[in-house]
């Protein structure tokens, strides 16, 4: 990966990976990533901001040397996942002088994770500063922002946040500014669903942090940097609202068509109400996508066959995730189709208790669906139409 200067004396030395398909062995990466560290020259100590993942350390240390990096003084490690970490050990090996610089509970995080020493730590409050000469970092405590020890640094003279995790996106792109790759604000908003909707409050908490200071660029660990904050800022205080949209998500499973002609009904029913519905056939569906559709929308309706006694499992996962990722939806609702009888509507309902969500009437139907099914159906539909008037 290139070198490239963002302004004076301040570096890009991450690494760009185009290839990665899956990130902890769960979210779907479909445009890749990167891992984005930035150097930072002052007029007299030098510092690293975050590393990056182990399998594109030796990327990093090339970018280094490129720079002439002889001395480093400080590594600022704002999260202890390891894609942020995971070269922190190679790069004190390589720079043995180099201490590094984070909150209390990251320092115990990754000398459990990474094995790194106590002593090499210097541990840092929030709000405290770290001078480099002519340049001075503000450290943020901004906890859940993935993990709880997550924080971000601030360099107050460019007026750069370095938020690592927080504002950040898994797109691989050799554009380094946002505003020029149309995909930056829907690969961010699949970052928010997948990793920052758990943690939604304390997410709105930090953004209102951050945001009482002037910043000029947002420049993240994950993804293309942000030269015009606001657009990102404002779309994080969106996504993280109690605001839902008028929106049905229904993730389904079908083995012989009983399920499929049921949710087949209700979206065509919806979508002539006023409806935006977003259907989702599991089997062949990406999880992230699904995951992105709940950031918005009001109603999830799960549809299942019964599968032995309880639901397809394609659908206990969906709905294990959704209640994992806690969206801020209002209503749930189950439909699908069954032989002789099971227990799919206590499972499902006992696999969502995270969620804040009024359940409205299930309808299942006999083998397929009949002329009482589509009736019930359309009871459903017209308690969602009562229940969004409000909305
Ligand atoms: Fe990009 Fe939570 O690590």
């Amino acid at each position: 990966m290139t070198v490239r200067s963002i302004k004076t004396d301040i570096f890009f030395v991450g690494a760009i990976d185009w290839d990665r398909r899956i990130f902890d062995e769960l979210i779907p990466l479909p445009e890749g990533t990167s891992y984005n560290a930035y150097l930072i020259k002052g007029s007299e100590k030098t510092a690293l901001i975050d590393s990056v993942d182990p399998v594109k350390q030796n990327e990093l240390l090339k970018n280094l040397k490129e720079l002439g990096i002889e001395k480093l003084d400080y590594i600022i490690t704002n999260h202890s996942e390891q894609d942020h970490s995971g070269a922190i050990p190679k790069l004190l090996e390589v720079y043995p002088m180099a201490m590094a610089v984070t909150n209390e509970k990251c320092k115990s995080f990754e000398m459990d994770l990474l094995d790194i020493p106590e002593d090499k730590f210097i541990v840092i409050k929030d709000n405290e500063i770290l001078s480099l000469g002519n340049k001075t970092l503000r450290f943020l405590l901004t906890p859940w922002v993935h993990w709880p020890e997550t924080m971000v640094t601030y360099l107050e003279e460019d007026k750069i946040l370095f938020s690592c995790d927080f504002f950040g996106s898994h797109l691989a792109t050799s554009d380094m500014y946002a505003n020029k790759d149309p995909k930056v604000i829907e690969s961010a908003k699949r970052y928010v669903a997948e990793i920052m909707m758990p943690f939604r409050t304390m997410v709105i908490k930090n953004i209102e942090k951050v945001a009482q200071f002037e910043i000029k660029m947002i420049a993240p660990s994950h993804g293309p940097i942000y030269d015009h904050p606001e657009k990102i800022i404002e779309a994080y205080r969106d996504w993280t609202s109690d605001h839902v949209k008028r929106e049905v998500v229904i993730p389904f499973v079908s083995m012989h068509d009983s399920t499929r002609i049921m949710v087949d009904y209700l979206v065509d029913k919806l979508i002539k109400k006023g409806f935006v519905v977003k259907p989702f056939n599991l089997p062949v569906t990406d999880i992230g996508e699904l995951a992105m559709s709940l950031v918005d929308a009001s109603t999830i309706i799960i549809g299942s066959p019964m599968v032995l006694s309880g639901a397809h499992p394609a659908a206990v996962y969906a709905t294990f995730l959704a209640n994992a990722l806690r969206p801020k939806t209002k209503f749930v609702s189950i439909v699908g189709s069954y032989g002789w009888g099971g227990k799919m509507i206590d499972q499902l309902s006992g696999l969502i208790s995270n969620l804040k969500v009024e359940v409205i009437e299930p309808v299942l139907a006999k083998g397929l669906p009949r002329e009482e099914d589509f009736r019930r159906l359309d009871v459903l539909i017209e308690s969602l139409e009562e229940k969004h008037k409000p909305l």
